[in-house]
């Protein structure tokens, strides 16, 4: 159930697929509470983005809500309102199916559409954030449902409110997606994106085509979690003020760089391969030979403790290299 493949057990699981099923289970969760009192709640989605420190000694509810559904369409655009539990990538597809343009970049990002706002995935120039209208939410502590807008979603990279002020508060339920229908702005000029599809003989492209661009880079070279255990990008790229990053560029002339609003993004990848990590393995851990970000269940047999400890060797070796201190971009889960 979570795409490090590690061997970790949850004391109580249930998986619901709808609205009254969760609400049933989460009655089961306060009979429980009632003999143990500290019981923690886990709501798991497509556990693309979560390392178990260990057994997991509470309840686990695993999300299936599923449907898509057009809410609404103008010439321009459509407003998709997709379930919870639907698998990410054949939302892409379903989309992509119907020539509907916005989620092309992120073609083929493990997960499901529930969890997607937590971490407002991206990549390619695009992130959730560029096509998410709201969100209902189920509130933990009134149990209401609620709407959240873009806005009140807080966005940033890699960032929402459920990752910080309003964590373990809500269970996103559904989510709504505003996209084109015609007239799709391309994002093309990130990363390899334009060198793949001139490889492929593309010259105007359609979304169909970016999709598959995208398809292309990432599986040459990020290893697929069903068969190699990961969790995507480990860590986040950090940023840096101008004037850090300047004295670090003396030092490190090829350091690559992105320049942002708010100082310089470098890429956690490139600062991880130049402290030697990359390909490296250690017990049933290794970072990836082929992207240094990405950490991989090497054996199958790799526990949640073991891969926090290799990650935390590279964050030492980074820190003495360059003075920076990599942030975990993913859940690390501890009761
Ligand atoms: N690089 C290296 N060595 C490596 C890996 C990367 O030197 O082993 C340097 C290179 O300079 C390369 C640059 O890093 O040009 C960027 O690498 P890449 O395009 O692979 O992207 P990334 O910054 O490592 C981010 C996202 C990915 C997303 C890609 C593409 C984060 C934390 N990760 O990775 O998202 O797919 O961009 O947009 O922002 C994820 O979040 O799980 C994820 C895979």
């Amino acid at each position: 159930l979570h795409t490090f493949h590690s061997p970790v057990s949850t004391r109580y699981f249930l998986k619901v697929a709808s609205l009254e099923e969760l609400y049933a289970a989460l009655e089961r969760y306060q009979d429980l509470c009632k003999k143990e009192p500290d019981l923690p709640l886990l709501i798991l989605g497509g556990g693309s983005n979560v390392v178990f420190s260990g057994d997991y000694r509470g309840l686990t509810i695993a999300l299936g809500l599923k449907g898509i559904a057009v809410e609404h369409t103008t010439e321009e655009q459509v407003l998709l309102r997709v379930q919870a539990g639907e698998v990410w990538q054949d939302l892409v597809e379903y989309t992509l199916r119907h020539n509907w343009g916005g989620l092309e970049n992120l073609s083929l990002i493990p997960g499901n559409v529930g969890t997607s706002p937590m971490q407002n995935i991206g990549a390619y120039g695009v992130e959730i954030k560029d096509v998410f209208e709201r969100c209902t939410v189920l509130d933990l502590r009134t149990r209401e449902i609620k709407t959240l807008t873009n806005s009140q979603c807080e966005f940033g990279y890699r960032e929402s409110i459920f990752k910080r002020k309003a964590k373990g508060q809500y269970i996103i339920l559904e989510v709504f997606f505003c996209l084109t229908r015609r007239n799709h702005p391309l994002k093309i000029s990130y990363g390899a994106i334009a060198s793949e599809l001139e490889a492929m003989g593309v010259v105007t492209p359609t979304i169909q085509q970016v999709a598959q661009a995208v398809v292309r880079i990432r599986k040459s070279k990020l290893p697929d979690p069903n068969i190699l255990g990961n969790a995507g990008s480990f860590f986040k790229n950090p940023t840096v003020e101008s004037q850090v990053f300047s004295a670090l560029a003396q030092q490190f002339p090829t350091i690559p760089s992105y320049p942002q609003p708010q100082g310089v993004k470098i890429p956690a990848g490139w600062l991880i391969e130049q402290c030697g990590w990359k390909g490296r393995r250690i017990g049933n851990v290794a970072c990836h030979h082929l992207q240094a970000l990405v950490l991989v269940n090497a054996t199958g047999e790799a526990t949640g403790e073991e891969i926090y400890a290799f990650s935390q060797e590279i964050i030492n070796s980074v820190e003495s290299k360059f003075g920076i201190t990599l942030e975990r971009e993913v859940n690390i889960i501890t009761s």
